[in-house]
């Protein structure tokens, strides 16, 4: 079954059209990379998936529930969909376990004993263990970013939803954040990455989708969109994300 099922979605901003019309689906344990220029509708296109943005037409399917129907429990629906953004945006005045249990207990009603059994857990996970007590201004950004992950996992999600989780790292803390994402996928988990990280798709995709001015260029596995990619707007983007010297 598909996690997830877009169909024929539009979104305008007043007269912007910035989604013209997407269709895709991520199957169940699927990694979906999705890449493309600055301004080509990805964010737009991640947050309309869990209704950060509500759709101007179409529908979206997440488990099978469709989340554009204007009588679903949005709430409910949300919960099964974890998001992790390019900002790590945890509360700074909390602590690190504070930061992972808050949600768990306010939404899933879960007790602060397991909330925290839950949050150490993953923690461990994503190898920030020992930071539990400290403060996000303790941490480096590729920490406070896996505590996000953390966060966004312990609330058991069917989905992860991925914007650009790297761009706001220095070059040597990337590589934690991708490790912990690989493993996450290796361990079966449905995932929809808007990234710049090429080799990171190329490696741990199941397809990759181009974007280019609100509309879908190229789906399909990495092999053929990055390696042999057809269209040439795929090409000139692919130009220059792998060689950034490179002007056009
Ligand atoms: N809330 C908003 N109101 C008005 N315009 C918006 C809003 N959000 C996005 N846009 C516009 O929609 C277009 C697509 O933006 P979006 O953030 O989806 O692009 P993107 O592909 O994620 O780009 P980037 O790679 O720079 O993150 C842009 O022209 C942007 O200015
Ligand atoms: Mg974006």
């Amino acid at each position: 079954m598909s996690t997830v099922e877009i169909k024929n979605l539009h979104k305008s901003f007043g007269r912007l059209e910035v989604l013209k019309g997407i269709d895709f689906t991520v199957d169940s344990g699927q990694v979906v990379c999705v890449i493309g220029p600055s301004g080509s509708g990805k964010s737009t296109l991640l947050r309309c998936v869990n209704l950060l943005e509500q759709p101007t037409s179409g529908q979206v399917f997440v488990d099978g529930v469709e989340l554009t129907d204007p009588d679903v429990d949005i709430d409910a629906a949300r919960r099964r969909i974890g998001m992790v953004f390019q900002q790590f945006n945890l509360f700074s005045h909390l602590t690190v376990l504070r930061n992972v249990t808050i949600a768990q207990e306010r939404v899933l009603k879960r007790s602060r004993a397991e909330a925290e059994r839950i949050a150490r857990e993953n923690l461990a996970k994503v190898g920030v263990a020992e930071k539990a007590d400290a403060y996000p201004a303790q941490l480096s950004g590729g920490q406070q970013q896996r505590v996000a992950i953390a966060r966004a996992l312990a609330m058991n999600p069917s989905l992860m939803l991925f914007d650009e989780p790297t761009s706001a790292l220095d070059p040597e803390l990337v590589g934690d954040v991708l490790t912990v994402m690989r493993r996450l996928a290796e361990d079966g988990m449905t995932m929809l990455v808007v990234t710049h990280e090429m080799s990171f798709a190329r490696e741990v995709a199941d397809r990759v989708v181009f974007m280019d001015g609100g509309v879908i260029v190229e789906d399909g596995p990495p092999k053929q969109v990055i390696g042999a990619p057809q269209h040439e707007r795929t090409r000139t983007f692919l130009r220059r994300v792998l060689d950034p010297t490179h002007a056009d």
